[in-house]
């Protein structure tokens, strides 16, 4: 690639990564002999995405971003990380006890309780540290996402108690699948590939004397735990549901999961 000799000693790394984008794309070409159609259909591809709502940062977050993650926390200690994705929205309302995250009266989905612990990596407990939440419901919604959804529903930060537990309330979380009418579902499908994500919550969770973290909470047994779309879902990270009936069979369940932060 011709790039001026002062480009390159004023951005040696964007030089670098662009030159290695460069070389990796012509090898592809090359060893899987693509034809002018196919790189027609690509550019067209492209075109389109680009001029649908969030769709090239959604093909992003789907195809790169836990790779991402993976490598910048590869040395960390503590709870795993998991990506961010592209549905947080910062600012959800500060909480009061006892913690129920915001959800309309017949919030798709069962009940759910979630407990649990945030130490540090030498087990001292964590406390006062803030849980930022945000979840789909059991319909797979995401507030400010989809229309007729309350604003911050199922999103919202809490902090935990003198000895590092909280618990909130909240519904279970169904497995999401994501946006998939767009440019990205159309590459999933002619890849042959599901567009589902496992039953996930997500956390962002801070306190000062640690290093903050950003993660998601599975759980065990979800069809989708091995095959996530977005490639994110780790066996660390899964907890388990456990089951209640009540009276009126109506069922709930609870879970827990203690979170560990590196300082
Ligand atoms: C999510 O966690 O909601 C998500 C992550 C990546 C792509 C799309 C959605
Ligand atoms: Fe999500």
């Amino acid at each position: 690639m011709a790039v001026t000799e002062t480009t390159q000693t004023t951005k040696p790394r964007l030089n670098a990564i662009v030159d290695d984008i460069h070389e990796a794309l012509v090898e592809i070409i090359t060893k899987h002999k693509v034809t002018y159609d196919e790189y027609r259909a690509a550019v067209e591809w492209i075109m389109k995405a680009s001029q649908q709502h969030l769709e090239i940062p959604l093909a992003l977050d789907v195809f790169l971003a836990s790779t991402l993650d993976d490598l910048e926390h590869e040395a960390g200690e503590g709870t795993e990380s998991n990506v961010e994705g592209p549905v947080y929205i910062p600012g959800a309302p500060r909480l009061e006890k006892p913690y129920v995250l915001p959800m309309r009266e017949n919030e798709p989905g069962e009940k759910l309780v979630f407990s649990g612990t945030v130490r540090t990596t030498d087990g001292s407990p964590l406390a006062g540290a803030n849980l930022d939440i945000w979840q789909a419901n059991g319909a797979c919604e995401y507030s400010h996402f989809q229309p007729d959804v309350p604003e911050y529903n199922l999103r919202g930060q809490l902090t935990t108690d003198e000895d590092g537990s909280f618990e909130f309330e909240t519904v279970v979380p169904a497995p999401y699948e994501v946006p998939n009418q767009g440019a990205t579902g159309q590459l999933l499908k002619a890849l042959g590939r599901h567009s589902f994500r496992p039953g996930h919550i997500h956390f962002k969770l801070s306190h000062d004397q640690a290093a903050p973290l950003t993660t998601q909470i599975y759980f065990e047994g979800d069809p989708w735990l091995d095959s996530d779309v977005v490639g994110a879902a780790k066996e660390s990270l899964a907890t388990k549901l456990t089951w209640d009936e009540d009276a009126d069979g109506r069922r709930s369940a609870t879970c827990s999961y203690d979170f560990v932060l590196s300082k």
